[in-house]
């Protein structure tokens, strides 16, 4: 079966259906193919704090009811070291600047039932996707759904495929360049309908390994804890995973911790990675099919945000008016918040974490504490980190 479309996207995670939605408010036709299921994507578990230019974009995209009801705003997070958390007051440092908290899931329901209440769902099993036509500039997307082949014509083909994707791999090897760091370490993440420990975020440095205490609404708490690359979940039952997370907050905050039967438990690998150009010719990259940050900037999808405003300015400019003044210079404006970004989150995951040349309580987590305790007594120190966890500039 043959179709034709202006914009072809490839993914249906936060970055394809947000780019798809804006177009869609901005009267350009757009088809999102999707490999999986929608349940299966609706249903991944990441994380949730949006800086202040996604909750815009959601607004624009005409997507952000329930958000408006249901996030909660947080105005500062806690930095824990040496058994004391010491709040941050991002909102007094940045002159008012917040994040608000919204799991992501949520938000790629909202943006798949905007889809659906305008007849356009994504391809859903949408396999064997691939692109073609790209040197010509005529790119195609063919695919097969219930074993019947489809070919898409487009003007553009959009690689939200995230970093398992294929978009990637269509950028000749001559030109495409990745950078990549992987961590020693990953994150047991569990989420649990119980009361959060604390009103915002608290990130903790303990000399056994980081720990982070998150929430996603006043009911609903997100808990993570540093481990080793090769744990096994299985390992993990719910009661070992509370104790350890009681042990690294300690007696003040680890005391309060409310537990409760996990709803989800996972183990995420860490790592940092770029790809440049995000452009070939028709083919852009966007969000995690471009680059990876680890989580504890809760960068991800802030990122992913930025790259989808970039990209929607660039394509509804040149729908509008023919010109591709923003389409050319896309790659470029976007790699330099990336690698911003990407510079913040490997820092403050270096900052928290404990690494395997770190001995117990040896050099290298003393410089971490020392680093710390600079930053929650210095206004400058502490500023520059609000800036960059509130989100730098588009
Ligand atoms: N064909 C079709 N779809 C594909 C293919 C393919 N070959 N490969 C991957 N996909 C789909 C995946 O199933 C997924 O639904 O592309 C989507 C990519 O979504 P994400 O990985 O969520 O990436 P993105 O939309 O950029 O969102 C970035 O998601 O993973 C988090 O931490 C990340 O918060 C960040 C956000
Ligand atoms: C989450 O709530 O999942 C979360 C919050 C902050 C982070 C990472 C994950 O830095």
């Amino acid at each position: 079966m043959n179709q034709k479309t202006k914009v072809g996207i490839i993914g249906s995670g936060p970055s394809g259906l947000l780019l798809s939605q804006l177009l869609y408010v901005n009267g350009i036709e757009s088809i999102v193919v999707e490999k999986r299921t929608r349940a299966h994507v609706e249903g991944r578990i990441r994380a949730g704090i949006l800086e202040q230019g996604m909750v815009d974009l959601l607004e624009a995209a005409q997507v952000a009811d329930r958000l408006r009801k249901e996030a909660l705003i947080h105005g500062g997070i806690a930095l824990q070291f040496e058994g004391n958390a010491h709040r941050i007051d991002m909102e007094k440092l940045t002159g008012g600047k917040v994040v608000t908290v919204y799991g992501q899931n949520e938000l790629t329901k909202d943006l798949m039932d905007a889809h659906e209440e305008r007849g356009q769902s994504p391809v859903y099993q949408a396999l064997d996707v691939q692109i073609s036509g790209i040197e010509v500039d005529r790119p195609t997307l063919t695919y097969t759904k219930n074993g019947e082949a489809f070919r898409v014509e487009c003007d553009y083909v959009i690689g939200c495929d995230g970093y398992h994707g294929v978009s990637r791999s269509y950028i000749p090897s001559t030109i495409l360049k990745t950078y990549q760091k992987i961590y020693p370490f990953g994150w047991l993440g569990v989420l649990a309908d119980v009361p959060p420990v604390s009103d915002e975020l608290i990130y903790n440095n303990h000399v056994d390994g980081f720990a982070l205490a998150s929430q996603r609404s006043k009911t609903r708490s997100r808990y993570y804890i540093q481990c080793d690359l090769d744990e096994d979940i299985k390992e993990w039952p719910d009661d070992r995973f509370w104790s350890e997370l009681v042990h690294r907050f300690g007696e003040e905050v680890g005391s309060q911790i409310i537990t409760g039967p996990s709803i989800e438990k996972s183990i995420a690998p860490l790592r940092s990675f770029v790809a440049e150009p995000m452009r070939y010719k028709s083919l852009f990259l966007a969000g995690d099919s471009a680059h990876i940050v680890p989580p504890a900037g809760a960068k991800g999808l802030n990122l992913a945000a930025s790259d989808i405003k970039y990209l929607s300015d660039a394509l509804i400019r040149r729908y509008k008016t023919g010109k591709v003044d923003l389409l050319e210079s896309y790659s470029d404006k976007a790699l330099s918040r990336v690698w911003k970004s990407i510079r913040f989150s490997w820092w403050f995951t270096s900052l928290t974490h404990r690494f395997p040349e770190h001995e117990k309580g040896d050099l290298g987590h003393k410089l971490q504490i020392a680093e710390l305790d600079y930053i929650v007594n210095s206004k400058a120190a502490s500023t520059s980190f609000a800036e960059n966890y509130v989100g730098l500039p588009y």
